[in-house]
């Protein structure tokens, strides 16, 4: 049991930091005391809720609340100023994915934790969903064979009037659908197989009615470990899935992360019974809760994360060359 009672700071006040704050409330060894955001209300609000102080200087906050953790659920192109002031500060860090705008970007980050020898866990929640652990948990038991191939579709109507502006502008989000949500495709399919991509081919198109960024892109790629995927993804109305298929010798599961978990040895699938465990959130927080009173590495470190930045690169220079990429 944690003796620790890390107090955590959040900064942005969006769609996603209510989740970290329960999470935060319902793990043992933190306490939520304060969250910035620049619009006051919405800082307000959360810190209502919480009962925690609100600020709309993210520095002033790390100033004055010198908290032990930093909570960085902001727009992409903040992730690499507030991570390195935070770390510079002494703050360990739960970093929302994707860990930067490039791969010069996580370095930045990287170094700056390194000379702080501050923890950092990177948001990439796909590790931590129970359908995700178990279909793993399977892939590795050998149950379906060897693996031969994984095809990762999802669709989503990514241009609807809900989603902040910011996603859309490739500046501040270093690219669209592919970006934001083909990000955990590529983190799905490394972690699963525990296997890096070496090699990619993609297509991205640009349909979206707001913003610069693309709606839609087909993948081709490779793992170390030599095993080829595909990720699949549009962003446009009408369109509905989020499928991992990961076929073996022996069988096939199909993944539907989030909601259930399907396997085939003999041509029909049956749905397994997924083990309920902690919400992703909170197993988020409970793996860098071991990372710092350890002093190692989480289990979702930014060297990982680093990966899939770099995999992202070489998609848009795939797509934008018209040929095969090597990492
Ligand atoms: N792990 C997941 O499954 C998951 C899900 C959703 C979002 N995310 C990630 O979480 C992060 C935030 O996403 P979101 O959907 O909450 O975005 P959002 O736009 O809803 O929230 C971002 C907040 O940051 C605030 N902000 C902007 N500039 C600021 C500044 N300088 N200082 C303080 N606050 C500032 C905005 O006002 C906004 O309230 C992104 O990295 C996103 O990719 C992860």
């Amino acid at each position: 049991m944690s003796k620790s009672n890390l107090r955590v700071a959040v900064l942005g006040a969006g769609a996603i930091a209510g989740q970290h704050f329960d999470a935060i409330r319902d793990t043992q060894g933190f306490v939520a005391c304060a969250v910035a955001d620049i619009h006051l209300e919405k800082a307000e609000a959360i810190a209502e809720a919480y009962g925690i102080r609100a600020y709309t200087d993210y520095q002033e906050l790390i100033r004055q609340e010198k908290p032990d953790v930093v909570v960085i659920a902001l727009p992409h192109f903040l992730h690499k100023e507030t991570a390195i002031f935070a770390a510079e500060h002494g703050c360990h860090l739960m970093l929302e994915k994707p860990m930067a705008l490039s791969v010069a970007e996580c370095d930045d980050i990287i170094e700056a934790a390194n000379v702080a020898n501050i923890r950092i866990l990177i948001g990439h929640t796909q590790h931590y969903m129970a359908e995700n652990i178990q279909a793993k948990m399977i892939i590795e038991s050998g149950e379906i064979g060897q693996i031969v191939m994984i095809q990762d579709v999802r669709h989503v109507n990514y241009f609807q009037e809900s989603r902040p502006q910011w996603f859309l502008e490739k500046e501040k989000s270093g690219g669209g659908i592919l970006a934001n949500l083909g990000t955990h495709s590529i983190d799905k399919i490394q972690w699963l197989m525990d296997s890096a991509v070496r090699k990619v081919s993609a297509n991205v198109s640009h349909h979206g009615k707001r913003g610069n960024v693309e709606g839609s892109g087909m993948i081709y790629l490779e793992l170390d470990s030599g095993i080829p995927a595909t990720i699949v993804q549009s962003g446009y109305p009408g369109a509905t899935r989020n499928e991992t298929e990961i076929i073996g010798t022996a069988g096939m599961l199909k993944l539907v992360t989030g909601d259930s978990l399907w396997i085939s040895r003999g041509g029909v699938f049956e749905k397994l019974e997924v083990k309920p465990i902690a919400t992703p959130f909170e197993l988020q927080y409970q793996d860098l809760l071991v990372a710092i009173e350890n002093q190692r590495e989480s289990s979702c470190p930014p060297a990982y994360a680093r990966s899939v930045i770099e995999a992202l690169e070489v998609v848009y220079r795939s797509a934008e060359m018209g040929v095969e990429q090597y990492l």
